[in-house]
């Protein structure tokens, strides 16, 4: 009797961390898209001469932007359809290959925009029109907005 509570004690006691931080998928993905929103406001603001050019800025631009296409198709788990004010669309679940080609496509994009290190305003400015192609592209079959 004591043995089997101090086992169920011992368990109990592994799986509370766990349980305690709890992954919500729904902030997880919105955080990261928050992100990219900012990056392509900084990169806007170069392409207006509101800022300078900067090569490094442009590269840390394109990478926090890979590093969204490679995280965001696994933030869309079953049961995170509704709920967290969220504006996935139900095409992200009910159309999943085309969801995964969207996320590949921006993914692709975004590799090839660090491949081609863009050193000119002009050369950023090729490879962020090609890139900030993607928003508009997957928000018009996958995201519902609601403001
Ligand atoms: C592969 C699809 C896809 C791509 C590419 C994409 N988005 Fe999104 N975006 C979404 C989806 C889906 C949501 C809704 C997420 C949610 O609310 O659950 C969203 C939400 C957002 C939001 C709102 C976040 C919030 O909740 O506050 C912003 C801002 C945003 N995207 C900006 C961008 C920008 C800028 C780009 C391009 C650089 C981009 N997105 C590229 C699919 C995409």
């Amino acid at each position: 009797m004591t043995l089997r509570f101090l086992a169920a004690l011992s368990l109990l006691a592994v799986a509370l961390p766990v349980a305690a931080q709890p992954v919500d998928p729904i902030a997880a993905r919105q955080a990261i898209m928050k992100q990219n929103g900012r990056d392509t406001g900084a990169g806007a603001k170069m392409l207006k001469g509101e800022v300078p050019f900067s090569a490094a800025s442009a590269m840390a631009i394109f990478k926090n932007m890979n590093d969204t296409a490679k995280k965001f198709g696994t933030l869309f788990p079953k049961g995170s359809e509704t709920g967290g004010d969220t504006e996935a669309a139900p095409a992200v679940w009910s159309k999943p290959a085309d969801f995964k080609a969207a996320v590949l496509k921006f993914d692709a994009d975004t590799k090839a925009a660090l491949a081609a290190k863009p050193a000119t305003l002009d050369a950023f400015k090729a490879q962020f029109i090609t890139v900030t192609g993607n928003c508009k592209s997957c928000h018009e079959g996958f995201r519902i907005k609601k403001d």
